[in-house]
């Protein structure tokens, strides 16, 4: 008889956006003519970027004609994107990656998730909370132990460093939800935690592209010794546009190794390699040609400009949130920005008076974890005139709970 996964058992019924779609698609479906205004998940509502567009007919053509078709391509990235991100992200920054460090996926959150494969379940995992769903559940799945480090208005949101030794941290900077980013100083003091301990730290650095003050590490690599004890993890989905087209990548330095009881050392690099040549068959030419095109100086200078737009978004929300009384954080230097609800509300219960008396779709704090609870999430992403009215909306509801 086939047996399931029990762990799969101890998962919350419904994964958080899924969840939050259904409520939206219940309530439209009740008020046809209800004008909604979406900033729960974060995904992206301008368009491609030229440069984008341009290498993405271009590589269509090529695949047009037999004398140029792709068809498999390397399951771990063309060199042409590999190289690139080796040189845009990473020798721009004094991070010496090689292109065999890089493997290219089809986004952060199936990386995110996946990479648990190489590690035993008898691992302590310390996850931050509130956090990125996909984290939990997917450690929920392979039945490892989770040991939440809250963070709060009580350390800036960035979580003490654990009293405790773990075996994986999971940690999300610029962060998801809460906006929060991490200074040079407390990525150092994550990174000696890792090396003293053995552990190792999952970084998951999507939005990395939001960052604007120069002090503020865009990668993990930019803090010595980090090569030794952390993999990252990089989208293009909110800096590019690419929630649809699907590109990311996963960084695995050669230096990065864990040992086993007899004093044997493994190589993460080599293990990741051969778990993604077996499970995976590489993201599309097409996708990996656009991806490309971010790297070129029309690519950066447009894609910067639409992360200045989602920024500008970001600050009107942030100050709409102050203008309403409600304390907050993030919306600088990142996409999202995260508020307490009005009067001591609980997480869902504000999300679902927004929604029926405003039609302004949130993400309620405590879908990311119980530190959430008493915060909501709002994201940058929707277009800017859309935005302030959905503040506004907020605005005029909050009066009226006072
Ligand atoms: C979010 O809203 O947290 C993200 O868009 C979800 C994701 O990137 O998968």
């Amino acid at each position: 008889m086939a047996k399931i996964n029990t762990n799969f058992l101890n998962l919350q019924n419904r994964y958080l956006f899924s969840e939050i779609a259904s409520r939206v698609n219940t309530y439209a479906a009740a008020n046809p003519a209800a004008d909604i205004i979406r900033m729960g998940i974060g995904d992206v509502t301008l368009p491609l970027v030229p440069a984008v567009i341009e290498a993405m007919h271009k590589a269509v053509d090529e695949c047009a004609s037999a004398e140029t078709f792709h068809g498999y391509g390397p399951e771990h990235g063309y060199a042409f994107l590999r190289e690139a991100i080796c040189k845009g992200d990473y020798h721009s920054r004094s991070v010496m990656l090689s292109p065999d460090e890089i493997f290219i996926s089809d986004g952060a959150k199936s990386d995110t998730g996946n990479i648990g494969d190489l590690f035993a379940t008898c691992n302590k995992v310390g996850i931050t909370d509130p956090v990125y769903p996909v984290y939990v559940d997917t450690n929920v799945m392979g039945g490892k132990s989770i040991h939440f480090i809250p963070c709060g208005v009580e350390n800036g949101f960035m979580g003490d460093i654990p009293d405790t030794a773990l075996d994986i941290v999971y940690l999300c900077f610029p962060n998801n939800p809460t906006g929060a980013v991490a200074t040079r100083e407390k990525l150092a003091e994550w990174v000696n935690y890792a090396l003293a301990n053995n552990c190792i730290i999952m970084y998951d650095s999507a939005y990395e592209a939001f960052i604007r003050d120069a002090d503020i590490p865009h990668s993990i690599y930019e803090i010595p010794g980090a090569e030794r004890c952390a993999i990252e993890f990089r989208s293009f989905s909110k800096t590019a546009g690419f929630t649809g087209i699907r590109c990311g990548y996963t960084v695995v330095p050669k230096a990065l190794k864990c040992t086993l009881e007899d004093g044997t050392q493994v190589s993460l690099n080599a293990l990741w390699e051969r778990r993604q040549s077996c499970k995976f068959n590489g993201a599309s030419y097409i996708s990996q040609r656009a991806a490309e095109a971010v790297y070129t100086p029309e690519g950066r200078a447009q894609v910067k400009a639409s992360v200045d737009y989602y920024l500008g978004t970001a600050s009107i929300i942030r100050e709409g949130m102050q203008r309403a009384g409600l304390e907050c954080i993030g919306g600088q230097n990142a996409p999202y920005i995260w508020a307490r609800t009005p009067a001591g509300m609980p997480s869902w219960d504000f999300f679902d008076l927004l929604l029926n008396k405003a039609s302004v779709v949130v993400t309620p704090g405590a879908g990311f974890g119980q530190a959430g609870e008493g915060w909501f999430r709002l994201t940058a992403f929707a277009d800017r005139e859309r935005s302030r009215e959905a503040v506004e909306r907020i605005i005029a509801l909050v009066k009226t709970l006072k």
